[in-house]
């Protein structure tokens, strides 16, 4: 288990092998998987993501130097070692195709609490942090938001900065847009940084409202599947960004600030307005019924009626596929296979193009299910898939 004391002893010695004398403290912050609401939290839309038990540790110590040193127990290449004052975007930098790597997540959130005015003093001092994670990377499991949310969490303690979790989301997600030049929403480092144990967080994300919406699978004798495709999942190839400027341009189209703005009940008049323009039509469509889908869910999870959540998620699966194009010959197949092998439903999870799914299923069907995806992926020739249950976890947190 990582997020146990076990993980953190073992992050605290690999700072102590790196950096020679052990760390003031071990944090820790979930990779998630969205429940419903995909490509909303870009239009001021609704999104409800949990967290995973798969968590991004690291092992900070103080420093007062003004210097940073970044270490990754799970990457090659050892200490990255930059000045605070010197931080600047990766595009800047003209560290070229690569975004700098995996540095450039902490380095970015460095740089976004600097850019805050949030470095004076001796929280200009610098850092040294170590880390390993157990949140699978390119699956579309968010382990680069995980990775940004543990570093602010662990330097708004070191510093004493006093920042409440829904800023440190907003701040990681700064790093992400503008250091690392990833257009991404808020929902993933929400997510990680606020997320609640046997809960489904509720966020709106024009208002940054929360809910914590209980969702307690195992008590109801259900249980929800993650299926990693193992399919590359890649969000700064052109893809996300694509269709982030498609809803901007139906937005602009349509006289409003953001999608959040159409009405479900005005629908069919905006698809009208936009006629002409199929895709456009398609990428509004998905949006302004992905809202609906979220109001959905979280009326009948608070009617107590989790089961009958199944055929909405299969259906925001159907919009993801056709009328948003982000799904993917092997996330369509965990869809249909484990809708055939008795599912209660399932659907993509997160940025799309590959990485994983979700499947809802009765506790009693669950091997079966995951078998049946396993079989089909054979047949197809596919790689196996990776397959795990998404056990509602807590968000970021210290563990020593
Ligand atoms: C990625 C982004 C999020 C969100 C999802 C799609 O995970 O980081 O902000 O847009 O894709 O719902």
């Amino acid at each position: 288990m990582s997020d146990s004391v076990s993980g953190a002893d073992r992050a605290a010695e690999g700072f102590r092998a790196v950096f020679g004398a052990g760390p003031e403290g071990v944090w820790a912050a979930p990779g998630r998987v969205n429940l419903i609401g995909e490509h909303t939290d870009y239009n001021d839309g609704f999104v409800m993501p949990l967290a995973l038990p798969h968590t991004c540790l690291a092992a900070a110590r103080a420093r007062t130097d003004g210097v940073l040193r970044l270490h990754s127990g799970d990457a090659s290449g050892g200490v990255v070692e930059l000045r605070v004052d010197g931080l600047a975007p990766v595009a800047e930098a003209g560290a070229g195709g690569d975004r700098g790597g995996w540095a450039a997540y902490p380095a970015g959130v460095v740089w976004a609490l600097r850019e805050a005015g949030l470095l004076s003093g001796a929280a200009a001092g610098g850092a040294d942090l170590h880390y390993t994670s157990t949140v699978p990377t390119g699956a579309g499991l968010s382990s680069s938001a995980a990775l940004e949310v543990v570093t602010a969490t662990a330097l708004n303690e070191l510093y004493g900065l006093g920042l409440e979790p829904l800023r440190i989301a907003q701040l990681c997600q700064r790093a992400e847009n503008d250091f690392v030049g990833v257009p991404c929403g808020i929902m993933d480092q929400t997510a990680s940084a606020c997320c609640a144990d046997g809960h489904a967080l509720f966020l709106d994300t024009r208002e940054l409202a929360l809910r914590q919406v209980p969702f307690d699978l195992a008590a109801e004798g259900l249980r929800l599947l993650v299926v990693d495709t193992r399919v590359k999942h890649e969000l700064g190839d052109g893809a996300y960004a694509n269709r982030r400027a498609a809803c901007e341009a139906g937005a602009r189209a349509l006289g409003v600030p953001a999608l959040r703005d159409v009405a479900y009940e005005r629908l069919e008049d905006a698809l009208a307005t936009l006629a002409g323009d199929e895709t456009l039509v398609r990428r509004v469509r998905h949006v302004v019924t992905e809202n609906r889908r979220v109001e959905e869910v979280i009326e009948r999870l608070d009617a107590g009626a989790t089961r009958s959540i199944g055929p909405i998620l299969t259906a925001g699966h159907a919009s993801c596929r056709d009328d948003f194009e982000i799904s993917c010959a092997e996330l369509d197949l965990v869809v249909e296979t484990a809708d055939a092998a008795g599912a209660l439903g399932a659907r993509m999870t997160g940025g799309g193009f590959g990485g994983s799914a979700i499947v809802l299923v009765e506790e009693a069907d669950a091997e079966s299910v995951g078998k049946a995806v396993t079989e089909a992926f054979a047949a197809a020739g596919y790689r196996a898939p990776r397959i795990f249950p998404a056990v509602p976890s807590a968000g970021a947190r210290r563990l020593a």
